[in-house]
């Protein structure tokens, strides 16, 4: 298995020399390699079992850097990187020549984002490369909130995880690209659409599902522990699955006629920030539990209940 710790002069040393490692940032855990390093990025496709189809993001820690690996950072694009980074925000720019067509899946925008987790930022300031870092799971499965989850998953192939405790927000950033100058959203997650558009004003959303999407993390089956998902009215599905051994991921209440440590409530105020911190250790928990299925419900639909219920949705689908 893969050292923890919080070294971060290790983490340099190891990725300077061409090696991965688990590295938190305050949306999932990333698996982190040098992005200008075509071995390295091809280390990370393998080590996910990850089709080269699906492009990665570049992660550093200042706007001097992108500058130096996009063509140009259009006005809105400016004004959210000014707002959220360092945070759960990631552009979609024209990439230059040289940014390996590895990293961008041969597309010519690349993916950037300045994470705002203090471990990795101490880390990104020492090094003057980029990181790719797709989450640090198998390709379609859950990704991680916590340096245990990386070690019990890719352990065996990474010697380091930069241990930065449990994720803040717990979902993916969300990524934002042009198309003629119009924003497009093409990722729900861990920035409500609601503080996006009230920098820029009105968004579209365009979640592909097609085999071979803009953002593949769109794919219609993603984000899935084993087990069977399914959403509805938690009491109904209770019943109509009692023949079998079921978990159940509640927003605010418990089922009062279901006695299983098997129930897990995100949170009992309603807060869907909370919710969303919680939600993927909770899909990780059930799915390593003596459970056959796992129920759970619609969140309300606004701030990060929207990215919540896009999970959910792709964690059911078969
Ligand atoms: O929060 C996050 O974004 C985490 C942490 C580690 O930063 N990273 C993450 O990476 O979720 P990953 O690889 O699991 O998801 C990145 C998504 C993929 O769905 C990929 O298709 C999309 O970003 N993406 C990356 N580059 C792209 C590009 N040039 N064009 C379109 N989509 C792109
Ligand atoms: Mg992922």
């Amino acid at each position: 298995m893969a050292e923890i710790g919080k070294d971060i002069q290790l983490a340099a040393d190891l990725l300077k020399s061409g090696q991965l490692i688990g590295m938190p940032t305050e949306t999932v855990y990333g698996l982190a390699g040098n992005a200008t390093n075509e071995q390295a990025i091809l280390e990370i496709f393998k080590v996910k079992n990850r089709p080269k189809f699906d492009p990665l993001i570049a992660h550093t820690n200042s706007l001097e850097k992108i500058e130096q690996f996009v063509q140009s950072i259009p006005p809105k694009a400016l004004q959210l990187a000014n707002t959220f980074w360092p945070g759960p925000l990631t552009l979609l720019l024209d990439k230059q020549p040289h940014v390996p067509d590895l990293l961008t899946s041969g597309l010519n925008r690349v993916a950037v984002r300045i994470p705002s987790h203090p471990l990795t930022l101490q880390l990104l300031e020492q090094l003057d490369f980029p990181l790719a870092a797709p989450s640090a799971n198998p390709f379609g499965y859950v990704s991680p909130t916590k340096a245990s989850h990386v070690n019990d998953q890719l352990g065996h192939s990474i010697p380091y995880i930069l241990d930065g405790g449990e994720c803040k927000i717990g979902l993916e950033s969300t990524i934002v690209g042009f198309e003629d100058d119009q924003p497009v959203v093409y990722r729900l997650g861990g920035l409500s659409i609601e503080a996006v558009e009230n920098v820029i004003g009105p968004v579209t959303v365009q979640l592909n599902q097609s085999s071979n999407p803009a953002a593949p993390g769109m794919l219609k089956s993603h984000y899935a522990p084993k087990k069977r998902v399914l959403i509805g009215d938690l009491k109904s599905l209770l019943i109509d699955n009692k023949d079998h051994h079921i978990g159940v991921i509640a927003f605010r209440e418990k089922l009062d006629n279901f006695a299983s440590d098997n129930q897990i409530v995100l949170s009992p105020k309603g807060d869907l920030d909370e919710a969303a911190s919680g939600l993927f250790a909770a899909l990780r928990q059930l799915d390593q539990a003596n459970v056959e299925i796992i129920i759970t419900e619609k969140f309300p639909d606004k701030g990060l209940g929207k990215a919540i219920n896009d999970r959910l949705k792709r964690a059911a689908a078969r």
